[in-house]
């Protein structure tokens, strides 16, 4: 091996390292950019939900997503949705 070829390899192997972390800490799928409602979901998960539910575990509940979340459940008092939001977060979970 010359010099030239174990330093190509040294540089592939250091990059295919990074992208490998890269992508150990994204904990949920990429949303698609030509999805705006999953976009607009994602970002209302992300203020009023991440904090006590992770994507992945509210995916197979989605269904349930009503406006007035504290009717679900207790913990959740004074969580309201507008549809608009409801049909967001639905748009985004399906993606997850
Ligand atoms: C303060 C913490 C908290 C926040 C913030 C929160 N939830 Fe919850 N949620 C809970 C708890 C606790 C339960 C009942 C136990 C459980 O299922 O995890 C629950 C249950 C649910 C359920 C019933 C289905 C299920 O998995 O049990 C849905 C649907 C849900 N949450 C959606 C949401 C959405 C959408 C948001 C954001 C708009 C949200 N929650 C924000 C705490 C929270």
């Amino acid at each position: 091996m010359t010099s030239n070829t174990f330093r190509t390899a040294t540089l592939v192997i250091a990059l295919v390292a990074a992208l490998s972390i890269v992508g150990c800490g994204t904990m949920t799928n990429v949303v698609p950019t030509d999805n705006a409602a999953a976009l607009a979901g994602e970002t209302t998960f992300a203020n009023d939900c991440a904090r006590c539910h992770s994507a992945s575990s509210l995916k197979g509940s989605a269904g349930q997503i009503i406006n007035d979340l504290g009717s679900l459940d207790s913990a959740m008092n004074g969580i309201t949705l507008t549809d608009e939001e409801v049909t967001n977060l639905k748009a985004y979970l399906a993606t997850q």
